[in-house]
């Protein structure tokens, strides 16, 4: 076989959404840097969120509110100490934004115009370019990085396996479609990948988040968390042919009301805060009232905000749904729920340093104890920062102290040869993609999660049995081992908690599950 190239670096990051660079801001610049993202840079679930960051930025506003507005969201499964420091830190980090160059949206008197969103009791969220924050603030971060740290910066490179030896992590195995293989030994190693969104059928999240962080720490031993808690946006465009288009929450947030195919605003049927409830809340009322009235959406009802307030605050909704024919100032949107924000991952500690010795992670792969079984909305884009922050500084601390060691170490791990067996990797990605949706969607059971596990491990015989050769090939092996987690997870959390819900155990069970549950590889394991 062909040799494969070694390249050392002192720090390696994983992913290029705001996680990993806030976490590459962190690392001294006398330490040598490489910066690796499956596709280009902005290609992130961070570019396209729209709603906010959330932070505690105006006066009237205090910690203790939001705190608790998360706590409440998470459904007695966040860590309060986590949350408690990370409210803390959101206003520091967020300004810190701006002096880097990001533009939030403000008044004329130069204030910044917060909005609200479900279940939040405050205006707490900074937004930008009306409904298009996270890609002015990857923007200035990406501008921030080029200027200012002196790293590589590796696109369109996918990383195969994390490389460990004598139970540390010391790099990945990574691959580039002009350069081929390469392993990248690292003294410290953060991962940074996101979200999972791509499991499912119905999903607001780029092609790109197919939980390969996910795939490879488990793969490498690490210890991961309430994999069974899959978000589930409520108001995802619905229109044959267009993209699953988020519609974002700040539009609740301004006083738009969901309807029925019958015109009836349903939402106070179900919970007296009505389109502002929990993202939970909202996404299970609305499969409700579609299965009440057969219906395959509901509509967001927009048009009582007036023409002009709408196409300024929500420039990029207006524009996507005109796409399709909707003008927004006058016509309903059709939406339902879709797969949104991995609330499982990498546990990590109160640092960002996970089980595994070596390897820091932030962000949507992660799970650091913040959400719990619900994360409440705009908390997201924060905790990349607080944790990019963290684990950047972790790893930069750690990677100081250790001396340079210029050879290859003996692989736990080593790759296997490539298999040229011919595989229809796309047949399987959508059926696995429609399987979720039926089976661990927003509701799910025994019974369909059995269903959905026995066809995953037939699936699994033949696609993971090999070393498939591409990008494709390796995306899906990874999104069939996330599935396969999920779940595992789901079926063994036998009561409905926050964005979990189980048809067959409708109800919370204090006494059993306020406890989260944690998956690490056995080698008999998924
Ligand atoms: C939205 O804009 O509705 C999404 C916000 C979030 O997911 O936190």
């Amino acid at each position: 076989p062909k040799r494969i190239p070694h390249q050392f670096v002192d720090v390696l990051v994983i992913g290029g959404g705001i996680a990993g660079l806030r976490a590459a801001t962190e690392v001294d610049p006398s330490l040598s840097l490489l910066i690796v993202t499956k596709d280009r840079m902005r290609e992130s679930n961070s570019s396209y969120a729209q709603g906010g960051i959330a932070g505690v930025l105006d006066p009237e506003d205090n910690f203790d509110s939001h705190t608790s507005d998360t706590l409440a969201a998470g459904a007695e499964l966040c860590d309060p100490a986590v949350v408690e420091s990370v409210v803390r830190e959101a206003p520091r980090l967020i300004n810190e934004l701006i002096t880097w160059g990001a533009e939030f949206d403000e008044n004329p008197e130069g204030e910044l115009l917060l909005g609200r969103e479900g279940g939040h009791s405050h205006r707490r969220i900074a937004h930008a370019l009306g409904d298009a924050t996270g890609q002015e603030i990857m923007r200035a971060m990406i501008h921030h990085a080029r200027e200012t740290l002196g790293a590589q910066i590796w696109q369109d490179t996918f990383t195969i396996d994390l490389l460990t030896s004598e139970g540390v992590c010391r790099g990945a195995l990574v691959w580039n479609p002009n350069h081929g293989k390469t392993f990248v030994w690292a003294k410290q190693t953060i991962l940074a990948t996101g979200g999972a969104g791509q499991l499912y059928r119905e999903t607001t999240n780029p092609r790109v988040a197919t939980g390969d962080g996910h795939a490879i720490a488990y793969r490498a031993g690490a210890v991961l968390a309430d994999m069974e808690f899959m978000q589930f946006h409520p108001t995802v465009l619905y229109i044959a042919g267009s993209s699953r288009s988020l519609i974002t929450e700040a539009i609740r947030g301004e006083g738009a009301h969901l309807v029925d195919c019958n015109d009836h605003r349903f939402m106070p049927d179900y919970d007296e805060r009505a389109e502002l409830a929990p993202r939970d809340v909202v996404s299970r009322s609305i499969v409700a009232q579609m299965e009440k009235t057969k219906h395959s959406c509901v509509y967001l009802d927009m048009r009582l905000l007036g023409a002009e307030f709408i196409r300024g605050r929500f420039p990029g909704i207006a524009k996507a749904c005109l796409e399709f024919g909707i003008d927004v100032t006058e016509e309903l949107i059709p939406v339902r729920p879709g797969a949104h924000y991995m609330l499982g991952g990498v546990k990590v500690d109160e640092q960002g340093a996970t089980s595994l010795p070596g390897l820091w992670a932030a962000g949507e792969a992660t799970s650091s104890g913040l959400h719990g079984a619900n994360r409440l909305a705009s908390n997201s884009l924060l905790e990349g920062l607080v944790y990019g922050a963290r684990a950047g500084a972790g790893a930069s601390a750690a990677a100081l102290t250790e001396p340079d060691r210029y050879q290859a170490a003996a692989l736990e791990n080593p790759p296997l040869e490539e298999s040229h067996a011919w595989l229809d990797l796309a047949d399987v990605r959508n059926s696995l993609k429609s399987l979720m949706w039926r089976a661990a969607g927003v509701w799910r059971s025994e019974e369909s999660l059995a269903e959905a596990a026995e066809n995953i491990d037939r699936w699994k015989q033949y696609a993971l049995a090999r070393q498939l050769g591409d990008p494709e090939g390796w995306e899906l092996q990874n999104m069939l081992m996330v599935a396969e987690l999920l779940i595992a997870a789901a079926r063994r959390r036998t009561e409905s908690r926050g964005v979990h819900l189980r048809s067959d155990f409708p109800e919370s069970d204090n006494a059993a599950w306020r406890r989260r549950i944690e998956i690490v590889r056995s080698d008999a394991g998924p």
